[in-house]
């Protein structure tokens, strides 16, 4: 049964958006029908997160109207998106996690005011209705707090039913899941859009654009460029859309001949174990080369990379760096050691938000433009400026906040940041995640030439094909421990690393 028909249930006409005189969003056009997934594209910037924001109720348009089902509506409050059927799967998510699934389900769903708020026993049936009907297996009973984000995002999304949602907007949902939490999510997907549910998906990965959407629309610096099905568009045209400019073999392996083979190791790691995540794990890793750590969520990649970094404690095996070894028993040990992390969870761990952009570029590199007891503003400034524009990051001043740039601008903020001390060992997990096409490219030749200048780099990613375009070797992990050293070259495809991380 398709219910998708052609009446538009969301149309947004020549909404213009500014923050502080600088235009953000101009003239855009943007309809959503009845029951189908559109997608909404652009590059770091771009506008998506506004021009929803705007839809949801969280941002006011300075101009241009929104008709729901035909009907202009005023839209200024999230109660008003909410009483129109718009709902929102939040990226940082609104869940209480003291509270069971069941009381943040209807936790907010109250109309009827104190004294009549629906109780415990009805709130848990209602939950397990709206839970079979999305044809999913969660506890209403559990205590949020103890569950992974996929159910986190189920909750969302059975919370936004529950208030009767149209349209479900889902701004990067799969950016903090497992490979198999975003196949059960595109299912839940499919089984929503044949109800008659809309929903609109921003995401940087073409192979959830192509194996979701049904429409796509880009913005490109806060215009609309285009609106057409997929079926319409190639993948390049789409690039070279959100882009502006043709991308070619980003993800191609590229032999190179710089790894220093008979050069002594820059890092070896023996029997390393820390907490339960890290079991006795032994590497080399040489100049100029590239290791990829593959594995499955809870596969001990990430937590390998904080004993690396001396944020979690290493409880036996030796690291040593130079061929010498190395006691990293802090995160400063670490970057004197000449070893730089840029955490997966950057929000959190990577940035101070309230701080400006330039303060958190500038963090890690202090030693470099003190002065004495006094910090070089000049020297400061100058090489804010340069991190700014080698890494592309879109920012109308670097005096501005973090908090204010867009989400992916935000992650390069981070990899500027910890690129700038120029360390000789670099461990990047999830380097490209929220990225935007362009600069996911940018990144991976960026890694490859920080290898060819003799650094060696240890690249997280859940990616096979990014993983298999930078590794030179690739070590598979699995509950803490290495299972296999796999060379590049013996990796034929995508499919051999996906089985060796399954473990067979
Ligand atoms: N509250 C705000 N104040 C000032 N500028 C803002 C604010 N919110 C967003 N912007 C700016 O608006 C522009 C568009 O941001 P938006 O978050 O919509 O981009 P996006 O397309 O979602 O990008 P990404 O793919 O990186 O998430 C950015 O330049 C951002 O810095
Ligand atoms: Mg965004």
């Amino acid at each position: 049964m398709n219910t998708q028909d052609n009446s538009d249930v969301v149309e947004m006409r020549s909404i213009s958006k500014g923050f502080n005189g600088v235009s953000v969003l101009k003239d855009v056009d943007f309809q959503v029908r009845k029951g189908e997934v559109h997608a909404l594209a652009g590059g770091n910037g771009a506008g998506k997160s506004t021009l929803m924001k705007i839809l949801q109720g969280v941002y006011h348009a300075d101009a241009g109207d929104i008709l729901i089902s035909g009907k202009p509506v005023a839209i200024n409050s999230i109660q008003d998106a909410k009483a129109a059927g718009i709902g929102m799967v939040f990226q940082e998510f609104s869940l209480v996690p003291s509270l069971t699934v069941a009381q943040n389900i209807f936790l907010a769903a109250e109309p009827l005011g104190r004294g009549l708020l629906i109780d415990d026993r009805t709130a848990v049936r209602k939950s397990r209705e709206l839970f079979a009907e999305m044809e999913v297996d969660v506890d209403p009973r559990a205590e949020v707090s103890r569950l992974g984000t996929a159910y986190w995002q189920l909750t969302e999304i059975a919370k936004a039913l529950s208030q009767n949602a149209r349209v479900l907007i889902m701004d990067e949902p799969t950016a903090s899941l497992a490979r198999h939490e975003s196949e059960a999510l595109f299912e839940l997907i499919d089984r929503l859009k044949k109800r008659g549910i809309s929903i609109i998906y921003i995401s940087h990965r073409m192979d959830e654009v192509y194996r979701l959407a049904d429409r796509i629309t880009i913005l490109r610096d806060g215009r609309r460029l285009l609106t057409e099905p997929l079926t319409n568009v190639t993948p390049e045209q789409i690039v070279e859309g959100i882009v502006g400019k043709k991308i070619e073999g980003q993800l191609a392996y590229r032999a190179r001949d710089h790894i220093i083979h008979d050069g002594a190791p820059l890092l070896e790691v023996r029997g390393l174990t820390a907490g339960r995540r890290v079991r006795d794990v032994s590497f080399t890793l040489r100049p100029g080369e590239i290791l990829g750590l593959a594995g499955l969520m809870g596969s001990g990649r990430t937590e390998l990379a904080r004993a690396l970094f001396g944020i979690d404690r290493v409880d036996d095996g030796e690291i040593l760096i130079r061929g010498k070894k190395s006691s990293l028993a802090s995160p400063q040990q670490a970057i004197d050691a000449g070893i730089a992390l840029v955490p997966e969870d950057r929000r959190a761990q990577g940035l101070v938000l309230d701080h400006s952009v330039r303060e958190n570029l500038l963090l890690p590199l202090l030693g470099k433009i003190r002065r004495g007891p006094l910090l070089d503003q000049g020297a400061g400034k100058e090489l804010s400026s340069s991190l700014i524009s080698k890494f592309a990051v879109k920012v109308a001043h670097p005096n501005r906040p973090v908090r204010l740039l867009s989400g992916g601008n935000q992650q390069k903020v981070v990899i500027a940041k910890w690129l700038g001390n120029d360390p000789d060992i670099l461990i990047l997990d999830e380097p490209t995640a929220g990225v935007d096409i362009g600069t996911k490219s940018e990144i991976l030749d960026m890694i490859r030439d920080l290898a060819s200048a003799g650094k060696a780099v240890i690249v997280i990613s859940s990616e096979y094909p990014e993983l298999l375009a930078v590794s030179d070797r690739v070590l598979v992990l699995k509950d803490g421990s290495v299972l296999r050293d796999i060379p590049r070259s013996e990796i034929a495809d995508e499919e051999y690393l996906q089985l060796a991380v399954q473990g067979v």
